[in-house]
Formats: structure tokens, C-alpha cells, sequence
């Protein structure tokens, strides 16, 4: 198995747990496998001859999203290996229904259109890809950039300054153990192709979720700022849930935030 961004939050759940155990892995870093630069990333995956590649790496921009999604999809299937896929629930805009696989992307931020722009770009390189939407991921024994910055705002008022937790933007948060599960699972089946839906079953609002964390922490929830997306005049995904039933009848299945995090929503 070849996975990019190995060492990122997702990829070290990946690489360090137990759902690769039995897995032998490759895992180039961007130094030496820079995703934008598209002949160097399609020798070194055709040259790796991988079985499976699982492409993670990402950074928020688009040339990384969608130039270097669409490399790794070529790079995949010139090495003739099946291709997981990681996208975001963001692709979606909100609605009050949960969406399924078959429901139209139509995302109303620039990440969002960058990712589904990549899953474009990937369908078409590599038409059997597996793309595994997920929602916010955290951690328990390794705390997800979100949860290592809610605990310094946590700890200091003048890091509280400028954050705000919405009442009103709610996502289905999963375990970054359980999505990398899913992937190395995914990864050992080629015949799902196309989008599959990994999330966590509980849909919690982004203030929630940050109370959640932070009584995991043992720290004052009650200190986290919030407010709603009205009062901040922004655009955002005000709730998207994804219907989990496709990976569910796979046996692929994510635990509830408030089972994870030890207390109730
Ligand atoms: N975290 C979430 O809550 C969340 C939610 C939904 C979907 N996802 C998706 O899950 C995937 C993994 O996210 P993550 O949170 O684990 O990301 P992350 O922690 O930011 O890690 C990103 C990884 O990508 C690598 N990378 C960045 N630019 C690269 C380049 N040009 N070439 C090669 N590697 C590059 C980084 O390596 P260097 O450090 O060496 O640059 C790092 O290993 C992404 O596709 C993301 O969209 C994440």
C-alpha cells in the first residue's frame, strides 16, 4: 500500500494503528514525492508498483487539491493499483436531509469546490477509485490541529480572542482510528468504486463537538466562545450529515462522538 500525506493527522492514524498491520506500506513524503509535480509523482508510484495507493496529502490550496489529487489518480493507474480516495463531507452545501452517495455535490466554499474538483479529476483518471467522504475528524491518543488549538484556547483568554464555535453548523465528527479503518478496508476492495459515505452517526453542532473535546480534556467547556454563523455574516455549511447506510452494509462503521468523548450531547 502507497499513502501520501503519511504524515498527517489522518495518515499517521493510518500508518501507526492497527488497521495496517498486515499491510507492507510505502509512504513517500512530500519531499520526496511532491504531488503538484506530475511526471515525478506518476514515475514514483508506477515505479513502487503498489497494489493500492491511498491518497491523503492534502494541503488547502488548489494546485495540492486538484492538480496533485489528479496526479496520484494517474499515477494509480498507470501502476495498474486500485486508488482510495480521500474527500470531505463538504462537498455538500447543507440541507436539512442526511446525503447519500447519490445525492449532486454542490459546495458553497472554496475547500469544498477544490475537493470536489479533485474527486472529478480522480473519477476521471481513475474511473474505479473508491472516494471516501468523511466529516471532522479528532483523535483520543493523538489530538487532531483543531483539538491541539481548542486546548491552547482553552488555557489562555487572549487565544480564545477571534474564535468562535457555531450553535448552528452541524457535522458528524468521526475518530480518525475508525476512518483509517475504513480506508485500509476499503483498500483491500477494489469492487466499491466511487463515493462512499464514512462518518460518525451522530450529527453535533460545531459547539458541541468543541464542548465534547473539551470535558475529554478535562477542561472548562463553558469557556468556549460560540455564536452562530447569522451573527458571523459567513458562509458556510450549516448542516451536513451523510448517510452512512452504503459503508454500514459494507460492515463499515464509525462510533458515536459522545461514546468516543465520554459524555452526552
Ligand atoms: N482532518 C479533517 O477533519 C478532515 C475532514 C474531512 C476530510 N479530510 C481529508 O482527509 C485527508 C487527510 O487530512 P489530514 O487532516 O490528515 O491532513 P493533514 O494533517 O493536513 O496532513 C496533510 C498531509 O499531506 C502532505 N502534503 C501536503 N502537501 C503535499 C504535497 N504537495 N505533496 C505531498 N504531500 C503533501 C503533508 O505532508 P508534509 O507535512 O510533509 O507537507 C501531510 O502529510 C485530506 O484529503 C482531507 O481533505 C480531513
Amino acid at each position: 500500500m502507497l499513502v501520501t500525506g503519511a504524515t498527517g493527522f489522518l495518515g499517521k492514524h493510518l500508518v501507526n494503528g492497527a488497521a495496517t498491520a498486515d499491510w507492507e506500506l510505502i509512504a513517500p513524503g512530500s519531499g520526496s514525492m511532491d504531488i503538484r509535480a506530475r511526471d515525478s509523482t506518476i514515475t514514483t508510484i508506477r515505479d513502487w508498483k503498489p497494489n493500492v495507493v491511498v491518497h491523503l496529502a492534502y494541503r488547502k490550496d488548489r494546485p495540492t487539491i486538484v492538480d496533485g489529487s489528479r496526479h496520484v489518480a494517474e499515477g494509480a493507474a498507470a501502476a495498474g493499483a486500485h486508488l482510495v480516495h480521500m474527500s470531505t463531507d463538504v462537498v455538500f452545501g447543507g440541507r436539512a436531509a442526511p446525503y447519500t452517495e447519490a445525492d449532486q455535490p454542490f459546495p458553497i466554499i472554496p475547500y469544498g469546490e477544490h475537493k470536489l474538483d479533485a474527486e472529478r479529476a480522480v473519477a476521471s483518471a481513475h474511473p474505479t477509485a473508491a472516494i471516501v467522504r468523511t466529516s471532522l475528524l479528532y483523535g483520543t491518543d493523538r489530538p487532531s490541529p483543531a483539538q491541539v488549538e481548542l486546548a491552547a484556547a482553552l488555557r489562555s483568554p487572549a487565544a480564545r480572542r477571534g474564535m468562535t464555535f457555531f450553535t448552528d453548523e452541524f457535522r458528524c465528527p468521526a475518530h480518525a482510528d475508525d476512518v483509517a479503518r475504513a480506508v485500509a478496508d476499503l483498500a483491500g476492495r477494489p469492487d466499491v468504486v466511487g463515493p462512499i459515505h464514512v462518518a460518525g452517526p451522530e450529527r453535533v453542532s460545531r459547539a458541541q463537538f468543541a464542548s465534547l473535546m473539551a470535558r475529554h480534556l478535562g477542561a472548562d467547556a463553558h469557556l468556549i466562545p460560540t455564536g452562530t454563523i447569522a451573527e458571523s455574516g459567513q458562509v458556510r455549511p450549516a448542516n451536513v450529515v451523510l448517510d452512512v447506510s452504503k459503508a454500514a452494509r459494507l460492515g463499515i462503521t464509525c462510533r458515536p462522538v459522545t461514546a468516543v468523548l465520554g459524555s452526552t450531547v
